[in-house]
């Protein structure tokens, strides 16, 4: 496999013995930011890559909140995606940029050297289910009192994993999060939505990660003539609505059949899936804006 490593394409071999050892500061801190991107192979047969714009905007947003001043600019992270993806022959892939602490010396004040790795590994589906049977997690999402939930930062991710292995524990496919004021927040790498009659309600809280994938189902909404509106739900509320469904660049749309004993319909999860699918795979010509395309 060949991955982009400081400004050059290597054996991942060669740039794992350069980027990373036991003493690695991001290693036993968690000091990293990074992104989840997708390309797909489009109708036309070429590859593309979605709102890249919009994640590599997220990474430097991320990088800047653990101090980090990137070396390259967007432009040359965003052709970096690029090339990992044609460099491996890949189509529908998913892409990893990221960017983090490399000091080599114990010690949490020890952030005085920075790499940069982007990767891409062949992807399908996250949750490969059609529907998703969901745990109403005893873990909490991050508050901004602790950190900032807007950055994708590597160390915010351990309670995501855990959340996770809870809900694989108990025979669930994911696990949703409370925030701390016990709001309904997002999943463990994933944001929420419930549908009730022609109204998507996307959970509000401050505690989220506000995903790109949130942002587009908010713009095509209208579309398949839903309106929307954010909200604060609390856990009694979960069965007033008709449907609920995850939304992320890995989970694409999954509808949501089960929260905890509470059931869902999916029927119209399921329209709004089919065209993000559509959308992400370049078959709607006004949204083709978003998909940069790998020559
Ligand atoms: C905690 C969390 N929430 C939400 C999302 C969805 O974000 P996006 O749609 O930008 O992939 C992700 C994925 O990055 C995530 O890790």
């Amino acid at each position: 496999m060949k991955v982009w490593f400081n400004g050059k394409i290597k054996n991942i071999e060669d740039a794992s013995k350069e980027g990373i050892g036991f003493l690695t500061h991001a290693f036993n801190y968690g000091t990293g930011a990074f992104e989840g991107i997708r390309s797909y192979e489009l109708v036309n047969g070429k590859v593309g890559i979605f709102r890249l714009k919009d994640h590599i905007d997220r990474l430097f947003y991320s990088s800047e909140y653990l101090n980090i001043t990137l070396k390259y600019s967007k432009k040359e992270i965003i052709d970096a995606c690029k090339e990992v993806v044609k460099e491996n022959n890949l189509k529908n892939a998913y892409i990893r940029p990221i960017v983090y602490y490399s000091s080599q010396k114990i010690g949490l004040g020890n952030n005085d050297e920075v790499n940069i790795v982007v990767f891409a590994i062949p992807f399908d589906k996250y949750i490969n289910k059609k529907h998703a049977k969901v745990m109403l997690s005893s873990y909490k999402r991050i508050s901004p009192l602790i950190s900032n939930p807007k950055a994708k930062i590597t160390g915010h991710y351990i309670i995501s994993s855990l959340a996770t292995q809870q809900a694989k524990k108990h025979g669930y496919d994911e696990a949703l999060m409370l925030d701390l004021e016990g709001r309904i927040a997002e999943g463990a790498g994933e944001n929420i939505a419930f549908i009730k009659d022609n109204e998507i309600i996307f959970a509000k809280s401050d505690s989220i990660l506000e995903g790109i994938t949130r942002k587009t189902i908010m713009e095509i909404a209208e579309d398949l003539d839903f309106k929307v509106k954010e909200e604060n739900i609390y856990p009694h509320q979960l069965d007033l609505f008709d449907e609920a469904f995850f939304m992320g660049t890995a989970v694409e749309i999954i509808p949501i059949s089960q929260i905890n004993n509470i059931e869902y319909k999916t029927k119209k999860s399921e329209t709004i899936k089919r065209h993000y699918l559509d959308i992400v795979k370049g078959k709607v010509t006004r949204y083709r804006k978003w998909i940069e395309i790998i020559n």
